[in-house]
C-alpha cells in the first residue's frame, strides 16, 4: 500500500479518515505489513502483503463468499497477460478512450488480476484505486507493486472504504456476478463526485436465450460447484469446441469480404467473431469463467437502462457490445 492511499479512504463504518497506525514492514514506496486505523470508530484494517484488507471472506455473506472464492482461483490460474487487452477493454468502455484519464482519480469495481488497473495507470491517471473481493487482489497487487499511482484494496464493492472524491469509475464484468447487480452499481457511483463519470459492461439478456437455457442451468447445479482443478481440466472440451469454430470459421470467413455476408447470419457471430482474435490461453479463460461463476445474471437493456435513470445519470450512452451484452457510460452529478 502507497501511503498516498490515505487520501482517498473513508471508514465504511463512520465515514471518518484512516491513519497509518503501524507499520512492521516496508518495500520501496509500499507498505507491505502494517495497520491502518479509524480516526472516528477505531476500528483496525489490517495491512498484509501490500493490501489493506478491509472484508475479511471469513465473515461476508454465503454467495459473495462463494463468487469470491471461484473468482480468486481463476485469476490466480490464469495470471497471464495478454496484448489484446487494452483494445478489449476500450471496447468494454467505449466510448472512453486513453487520453480521457488524464489527470483522474480513478475507482475499479472489481479488478480482478489487475489488467485494467495497470493500463489505467500507464494512461496518466493522478491515481487508481482498484477493488476487489476475492484474492484476486493478490494478482492485482503484483500487477502494479512500486506504480505509484495504482492502488489494490480488498473490500466488498457493497461497502466501498472510500470518499466520495473519484472523476471516474468503471466496472467491467462484474456487476452480473453480484447478488444485486443494481446495488453494486449505485454503490460504486455513490463514490464519484459531481460532474464525474462512470462506465459500466454488463451481461445481455438478449441474445443469450441458449446461454439462460442451456448453460445456466449446468453452471448452476455443477459447473460452479464443482472443485476449480477439475473444472479447469474439464472445460478444455468446450474450449476446444470454441476454439475450432473461432479460428476455423468465424474469423477467417469475417475476414473475407465475401464471406462476411455468410458470417453475419451465423450463430452468435459477432462474439465468436470477437472470440477469434484470442489464443488458446485466453479463450479457455473465458469459457472457464463463464462456467465458473456461482451467480451470473443476463441483464436487459431495459433494466439496465433503468439503473442510470436511478442514479440521476446525465448524457448516458448505452450501446451493444458485440451483440450479447451492454455497455454504459454517463456522467454523475
Ligand atoms: C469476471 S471478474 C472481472 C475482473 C476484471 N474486471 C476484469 O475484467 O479482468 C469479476 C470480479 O469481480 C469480483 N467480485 C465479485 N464480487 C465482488 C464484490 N462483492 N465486491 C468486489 N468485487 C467482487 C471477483 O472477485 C472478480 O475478480
Ligand atoms: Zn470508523
Amino acid at each position: 500500500m502507497k501511503k498516498k492511499l490515505l487520501d482517498y479512504l473513508a471508514c465504511p463504518s463512520c465515514g471518518e479518515s484512516f491513519r497509518l497506525s503501524a507499520v512492521t514492514r516496508e518495500e520501496g514506496i509500499e507498505v507491505m505489513e502494517g495497520e491502518l486505523e479509524c480516526a472516528g470508530c477505531k476500528q483496525v484494517v489490517e495491512i498484509r502483503r501490500g493490501i489493506p484488507r478491509f472484508a475479511d471472506l471469513a465473515e461476508v455473506e454465503v454467495e459473495k463468499q462463494a463468487t469470491a472464492e471461484k473468482f480468486g482461483w481463476s485469476w490466480q490460474t490464469f495470471s497471464h497477460e495478454d496484448e489484446k487487452y487494452a483494445e478489449e477493454f476500450l471496447g468494454w468502455i467505449a466510448p472512453v478512450r486513453p487520453e480521457f484519464f488524464g489527470g483522474k482519480i480513478v475507482l475499479e469495481g472489481g479488478c480482478g488480476k489487475g489488467r485494467h488497473t495497470r493500463r489505467v495507470a500507464q494512461w496518466g491517471a493522478q491515481d487508481i484505486v482498484a477493488v476487489d473481493l476475492s484474492a484476486a487482489v493478490e494478482v492485482a497487487f503484483a500487477a502494479t507493486q512500486g506504480v505509484e499511482n495504482a492502488h489494490v484494496i480488498q473490500a466488498d464493492i457493497y461497502h466501498l472504504p472510500l470518499q466520495r472524491v473519484f472523476d471516474y469509475a468503471f466496472s467491467v464484468g462484474v456487476l452480473h456476478h453480484l447478488p444485486d447487480p443494481r446495488g453494486g452499481f449505485k454503490s460504486l457511483v455513490s463514490k464519484v463526485k459531481s460532474g464525474g463519470h462512470v462506465s459500466a459492461w454488463v451481461y445481455g439478456a438478449e441474445n443469450n436465450g441458449w446461454i439462460v437455457k442451456f448453460v445456466n442451468p449446468v453452471r448452476e447445479r455443477l459447473t460452479s460447484r464443482m472443485n476449480p482443478r477439475l473444472l479447469f481440466h474439464l472445460s478444455k472440451v468446450p474450449t476446444a469446441m470454441v476454439y475450432a469454430a473461432s479460428k476455423l470459421f468465424y474469423g477467417p470467413l469475417n475476414r473475407n469480404p465475401r464471406g462476411a455476408a455468410i458470417a453475419r447470419h451465423s450463430f452468435y457471430n459477432d462474439y465468436m467473431n470477437f472470440v477469434s482474435q484470442f489464443n488458446w490461453r485466453e479463450q479457455h479463460l473465458i469459457v472457464f469463467d463463464h462456467l465458473v461463476a456461482p451467480t451470473s445474471f443476463y441483464i436487459s437493456r431495459a433494466e439496465f437502462e433503468s439503473w442510470w435513470k436511478e442514479v440521476d445519470a446525465q448524457e448516458v450512452i448505452i450501446g451493444w457490445h458485440n451483440r450479447n451484452s451492454w455497455r454504459g457510460f454517463g456522467r454523475v452529478d
